[in-house]
């Protein structure tokens, strides 16, 4: 009796831990574009093209400590306190160069060479963004 207790919270720790594990954590369809450049997945390091994304949602620009390529624009951003509301970063992928020139009052050199016109799309993506932060 006992040893069958003990084999069953053994399959339950075993299966809580596959839960937490990245293969429950597969990266929404909506994030397919952005997946070019940027690693999604909690813990992952940023990539040469574009920071890791994960958690974005709410944080302060430059929020990936060890990507090395942000632009002159994201970092004046960043010093201006921009976050990444929901509603900025509806803004921010439809157009990066012209929302970081009005956050800033000025237009410097931004870095992503991607836009996601289609509203649609921009707020599934937004969405995609959330359900990663959700998966640590
Ligand atoms: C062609 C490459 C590329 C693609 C595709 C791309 N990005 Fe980016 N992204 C970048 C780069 C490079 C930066 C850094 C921008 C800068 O410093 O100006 C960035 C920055 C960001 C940031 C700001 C991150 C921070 O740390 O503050 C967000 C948010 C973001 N991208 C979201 C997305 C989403 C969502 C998608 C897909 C819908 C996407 N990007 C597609 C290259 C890309």
């Amino acid at each position: 009796m006992k040893t069958g207790l003990a084999m069953l919270s053994m399959v339950a720790v075993l299966t809580m831990g596959a839960a937490a594990s990245r293969a429950d954590c597969p990266v929404p369809p909506s994030l397919n574009q952005c997946k070019t450049c940027h690693a999604l997945e909690p813990g992952k390091p940023s990539r040469a093209t574009g920071p890791n994304l994960n958690g974005v949602p709410g944080q302060a620009a430059m929020h990936a400590g060890d990507f090395k390529g942000y632009s002159p624009a994201m970092k004046a951003a960043q010093a201006k306190g921009v976050t990444w509301t929901d509603d900025n970063l509806f803004k921010y992928l439809g157009d990066p160069k012209a929302f970081l020139a009005e956050a800033n009052g000025e237009p410097l050199k931004n870095a992503m060479m991607f836009q996601m016109k289609d509203e649609a799309k921009r707020k599934a993506a937004i969405e995609g963004l959330k359900t990663m932060a959700a998966c640590q």
